[in-house]
């Protein structure tokens, strides 16, 4: 078979890409390890940046978003037992986030491909990737027992950390920058009203905790652990016990619990690989980098990759090749950027084994000059909502 581009994996990025490149008339397929459901099933990032809704809109996939989707103009920032409000639309100058889980925009995405016949192979298994240093590179799969290739102009490596595309790179091509944070994230997900209108960020001298949601009547929250952990070693009643601490007395009263219908345990890590492109491979979203979760850029880096290879792809198909020699430095430039607010915010908002009282203070005295200082407060809100493409 042929295609123009071939997108391996099928989570928000290649879907994304899929997306876009249809719009701007190019062929494309989307080679997917795993099953769709299986896809759907992983709770993952909860708020999107206006330019991640600008570009569903744009592509008219931003129907149920808008519907059922929670807009807010603002978070809170809750330490030292007292809770204080980050107005994002004041600050920003009218921008605001919304609310609308990974899994939903995913199912979107799905659904717009299905509508309209375009190509999603799930189930493949051995994805490897050839000859991407010429013109003519091929994605093999196999598939039901039989081995199929793909061959086309380019490859779209969408396909997540552990995927098959940045490892498919000859090592001394790619450099590499990595962090790794001495703790994880537990989080559940509850058939409870959240605690609070807007997501609410704790700094605790217990740990970091997250109260966010997925609609009126779905919460997410999430608890710093060790990094060894297990989500098994926790009762929904220890989790609930540990969050409630972890919150100033007023807001921990207003916590409604439930039974949780997903628990478990992410690790945090900052990660680079550069460059983005490898002759005619591009890596886009967690394939090319991770940030920790604190702050939700994750998925929003991974839509506005996709974005400009999207259009770099458009125009190299009308003559130019200027977007995709480009591609990688554009990239990077914004990557860099919400990789510096994520590693920030994790610093400023968890307890580090090593930090003991002295990093606890100032992580206060930070957070203080944070809700009082109009230059700062605005800082953090137009890096929250996101930077300028
Ligand atoms: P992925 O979502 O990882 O998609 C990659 C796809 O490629 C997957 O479907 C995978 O099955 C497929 N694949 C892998 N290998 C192959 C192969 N060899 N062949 C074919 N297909 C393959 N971000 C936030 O903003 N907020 C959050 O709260 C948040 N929570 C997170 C929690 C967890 C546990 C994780 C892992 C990530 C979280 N993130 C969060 C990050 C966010 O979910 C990612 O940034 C986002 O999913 C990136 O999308 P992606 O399409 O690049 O990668
Ligand atoms: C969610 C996750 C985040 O990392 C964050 O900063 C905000 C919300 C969430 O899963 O809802």
């Amino acid at each position: 078979m042929r295609v123009q581009v071939a997108i391996v994996g099928g989570g928000p990025a290649g879907h994304l890409l899929g997306q876009l490149l249809h719009q701007a008339g190019i062929d494309a397929i989307v080679i997917e390890q795993r099953s769709q459901d299986y896809v759907l099933g992983r709770i993952r990032a909860g708020v999107l940046e206006q330019g991640t809704t600008d570009l569903l809109d744009e592509l008219g996939l931003g129907k149920r978003m808008h519907r059922e989707g929670l807009v807010h103009g603002g978070f809170a920032l809750n330490f030292g037992g007292v809770q204080h409000r980050i107005d994002l639309h004041q600050l920003t100058g009218g921008k605001r986030v919304t609310v609308y889980g990974q899994t939903e925009l995913t199912r979107d995405l799905m659904d717009a491909r299905a509508t309209l016949g375009l190509r999603t192979v799930y189930e493949a298994e051995k994805v490897s990737l050839h000859d991407f240093d010429g013109v003519r590179p091929k994605v093999r799969y196999l598939r039901q027992g039989v081995t199929r290739e793909i061959e086309c102009d380019f490859i779209a490596g969408c396909d997540g950390f552990h995927g098959v595309s940045r490892a498919s790179v000859p090592v001394n091509a790619l450099q590499t920058f990595e962090r790794t944070y001495p703790f994880g994230w537990l989080g559940i997900l509850s058939d409870t009203p959240p605690v609070s209108p807007e997501l609410v960020y704790a700094n605790h001298a217990r740990g970091f905790a997250l109260c966010s949601m997925r609609s009126q009547t779905r919460s997410r929250y999430y608890i710093q652990c060790p990094l060894d952990d297990k989500s098994e070693n926790w009762s929904d009643d220890a989790f609930w016990d540990e969050l409630r601490l972890r919150l100033s007395p007023k807001l921990a009263e207003k916590l409604v619990t439930g039974p949780s219908i997903e628990k478990s345990i992410a690790p945090l890590r900052s990660f680079v690989a550069e460059p983005m492109r490898f002759g005619r491979l591009f890596l886009a979203g967690d394939a090319a980098h991770i940030v920790p979760p604190t702050g939700a850029k994750g998925l929003n880096l991974a839509a506005s990759d996709v974005r400009y290879l999207a259009r770099a792809l458009a125009a190299f198909y009308a003559g130019s090749q200027a977007g995709i020699n480009a591609y990688s430095d554009t990239c990077l430039r914004r990557v860099w950027k919400a990789v510096r607010f994520s590693w920030w915010f994790t610093s400023l908002m968890h307890k580090f084994p090593e930090g003991g009282g002295f990093a606890q203070k100032i992580q206060e005295a930070e957070l203080d000059y944070l809700v009082h200082s109009p230059a700062a407060a605005t800082s953090l809100a137009e890096n929250y909502v996101g930077l300028p493409l």
